[in-house]
């Protein structure tokens, strides 16, 4: 039999997230309730790669649950990404006497986690990305955070070009995913969204709601777009150009990446943290924590980076129905 896990290492890695502190919290209370020590290794993959590990105590990570960002800090790793770079990983743990390996992020974090994991590394994800773009589990840790953080904004936006009785576009991030565009642009009330999952046409998805909110009688025109969908300056010159109305940009930029997450996420992240920390100690090991509804569950990593998150069916019925009703 495997021995048990004595000692585990705790990193973020890729873009952070409101409420990766609370993760990294829950880890290192857990670690602790079950007899572990436990490392935070600083700066994802790449602080692996240097050694970049502290001690984490339990009143280390007092008072985190609240703070936005992540103590552990993030970075992307060129030299993790190379098959040599990933031994030199693993073999950083096992010198450290590192014997798990807890890995909080998107997509990225989990390839890194899986080519550890060949590698003979007991390691477990966690999902945290504002993207929520992460196939196996309904919701990432930050999304809502994020998506309330944008919609505030598009509520401010809102009131004053209904002042001004004007247009309009708000930049969102996603660049491969919508999830944070179309949540936000449905709850701030938008004319339109624009999604990088489906492609963009100005004609029907800009023009022609602006036609139809003009003759409903509105004097007003709000559009949510991602990032990677189309430029916010570009939609807005095409608004300028075919109607003459005039358009203003915002983009929200990073601004929706910070900020004291809200307890949904707090909640979230500290019941994965539990989640992984127990799957260790456990023995169960090449694993991604899950949630689906209130059920939180796992999935192997091997599964988890070969699948593809699709657009919610029924909530591109439902927008359609709420734009066009404008
Ligand atoms: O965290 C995910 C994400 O916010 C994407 O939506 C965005 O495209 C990307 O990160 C930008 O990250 P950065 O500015 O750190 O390169």
């Amino acid at each position: 039999m495997s021995e048990k896990i004595k000692k585990i290492g705790i990193l973020t890695s890729g873009g952070d997230a409101p409420g990766m502190n609370a993760a990294i919290r829950a880890c290192v209370r857990t670690g602790a309730y079950l007899g572990m020590e436990c490392v935070g290794i600083r700066r994802g993959y790449q602080g692996l790669l240097e050694n970049d590990f502290i001690e984490l105590k339990v009143e280390d990570v007092s008072g985190l649950a609240s703070r936005g960002g992540t103590v552990l800090y993030t970075a992307r790793s060129a030299e993790f990404a190379t098959p040599e770079g990933v031994k030199k990983g693993a073999e950083n743990l096992k010198a450290a006497g590192i014997q798990g390996l807890v890995a909080i992020g998107g997509d990225g974090t989990f390839r890194g986690a899986y080519d550890l994991s060949k590698e003979g590394v007991c390691v477990c994800c966690i999902p945290g990305t504002i993207d929520n773009d992460i196939a196996c589990t309904s919701y990432t840790i930050g999304f809502d955070t994020a998506c309330n953080t944008a919609m505030e904004a598009v509520d401010r936006i809102r009131d004053t070009m209904k002042s001004h009785e004007r247009c309009s576009v708000v930049e969102v991030m996603g660049h491969r995913a919508g999830h944070l565009a179309l949540n936000v642009g449905i709850a701030g009330g938008a004319t339109g969204i624009l999604i990088p999952e489906t492609p963009v046409d100005l004609e029907n998805h800009v023009l022609a709601r602006i036609r139809k909110a003009r003759d409903n009688g509105r004097t007003f025109l709000l559009f949510v777009v991602a990032e990677g969908a189309a430029k916010a300056e570009d939609v807005a010159a095409c608004i300028r150009l075919q109607t003459g109305i005039e358009t203003r940009v915002t983009v929200l930029g990073h601004v929706q990446r910070g900020g004291s997450p809200l307890v949904h996420d707090r909640i979230v992240a500290t019941r994965m943290g539990y989640t992984a920390v127990k799957l260790l100690s456990d023995g169960v090991t090449g694993q991604v924590v899950c949630l689906n509804g209130d059920n939180y569950f796992w999935t192997p990593i091997e599964e988890a980076v070969k699948m593809k998150k699709g657009l919610d069916e029924e909530i591109a019925v439902i927008l359609d129905a709420i734009l066009t009703g404008c």
